[in-house]
């Protein structure tokens, strides 16, 4: 496997058209749970440019902008629950809560699937627990995904946009989508719409912990420079990127980059987390500056499979991170920032927790 650090290599590679997002090409290669594969993030076009345009209308900034009331009275629900608590695990009590009925919403997924158990099963499949046997948890999310498609199919609950029913209708009266292209998306959705914007919850909490001159400037208490908040959230997504490495790439032809020679068939793994700290693009790379522009960052790659997510994710930031800082008050970290447990995921950077103890 080849992998790239440079900003301006991994920038000009993620619009490359000599490299496939296709892990068919890759014999041997396992690219996710069996039968879930055929989604945006695998595809090539025609068929990416087919799936991304069904998707892509839930998640148009228009629409987003709306969710905001939701999103503050559900980040408020959380944070009443917790408010008397002295120790609190930002993950597992706000971020992964928060992030997944977020995408629920979006995809019309009913309540009762709206739990910890659901989360588990999707995270399993991309960081899975030691001990934990590979087959059954393929069963639980096939299992998961049969219930969905079901209610859809019988027109149960609809709830926000519903995208998972306009998805089955679209795979069921027309030929835009295969039953199999129908479960892959659905898998990818609910996994990638919380698990990302949950680390960006996650790390740049913690970022604002070790740097608390900074997290003034967010929260407004005696800042002698406050910030923007969307201008910070665009920082936090720049130091600690929830997306490390971008997704699968392989060179469909032979592609020769700084003297080297990538051969056909090579993956090519894009650092973007080794980009967004390139100093040749940011000046003092490892310094948080909550108010740093332009930052032109890698966050949510660039190009043709730029994050659909975006503009749902930097709305998640901006309001759930100076209210959690604002609710939370005076915490500090319940361990050494060294000593606190990353999931051990190939593409995502995130906390498996992040306890922390009021004062
Ligand atoms: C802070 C949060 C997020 C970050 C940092 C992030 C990052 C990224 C990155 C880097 C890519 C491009 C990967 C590549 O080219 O290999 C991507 C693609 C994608 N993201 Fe996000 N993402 C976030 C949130 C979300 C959310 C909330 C959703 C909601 C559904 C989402 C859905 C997608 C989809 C569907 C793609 C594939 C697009 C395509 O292949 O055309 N992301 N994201």
């Amino acid at each position: 496997m080849w992998q790239i650090s440079r900003y301006e290599d991994v920038r000009a590679l993620l619009t490359d058209e000599r490299l496939s997002k296709d892990p068919g090409r890759v014999p041997g290669y396992v690219a996710g749970p069996s039968g879930l594969n055929r989604h945006l993030v695998h595809a090539d076009p025609p068929d990416h440019t087919r799936l991304r345009t069904l998707v892509n209308t839930a998640f148009v900034p228009r629409r987003i902008a709306q969710l905001e009331p939701f999103i503050t009275d559900t980040a408020h629900l959380l944070l009443d629950r917790i408010e008397t608590q002295v120790h609190v695990d930002v993950i597992g009590d706000f971020a992964a809560p928060l992030t997944f009925r977020m995408i629920c919403a979006i995809l019309g997924v009913p309540a009762e699937l709206d739990t910890a158990e659901t989360r588990d099963t999707l995270m399993a499949t991309i960081a899975p627990a030691p001990g934990l046997d590979p087959a059954r948890v393929e069963d639980a999310l096939h299992a998961l995904l049969d219930r969905l498609v079901t209610t859809k199919r019988k027109g149960g609950e609809e709830s926000g946009v519903d995208l998972l029913g306009a998805l089955v209708r679209a795979s069921d009266e027309s030929a835009a989508m295969s039953e199999e292209e129908l479960r892959s998306t659905a898998y990818l959705l609910l996994l990638v719409g919380h698990d990302t914007t949950m680390n960006l919850i996650g790390n740049g909490t913690l970022a604002l912990l070790r740097n608390p001159t900074e997290a003034a400037r967010l929260t407004g208490t005696a800042a002698p420079e406050p910030v923007a908040t969307a201008t910070a959230v665009e920082e936090l997504l720049r130091y600690d990127s929830p997306v490390r490495d971008a997704t699968f790439r392989c060179a469909a032809e032979s592609i020769v980059l700084d003297g080297q020679v990538i051969a056909e068939g090579d993956i090519v793994s894009l650092l973007i987390g080794s980009a967004n700290r390139d100093g040749h693009r940011f000046p003092e790379p490892d310094r948080l500056d909550l108010g740093r522009t332009p930052n032109d960052h890698l966050a949510f790659g660039y190009g043709p499979h730029f994050c659909i997510g975006a503009a749902l994710a930097r709305l998640e930031g901006a309001v759930a991170l100076p209210l959690l800082l604002q609710r939370l008050g005076s915490v500090a970290l319940a361990k050494p920032a060294d000593e606190l447990p990353w999931r051990p995921a190939r593409v995502m950077r995130g906390l498996a927790a992040l306890p922390v103890v009021r004062n």
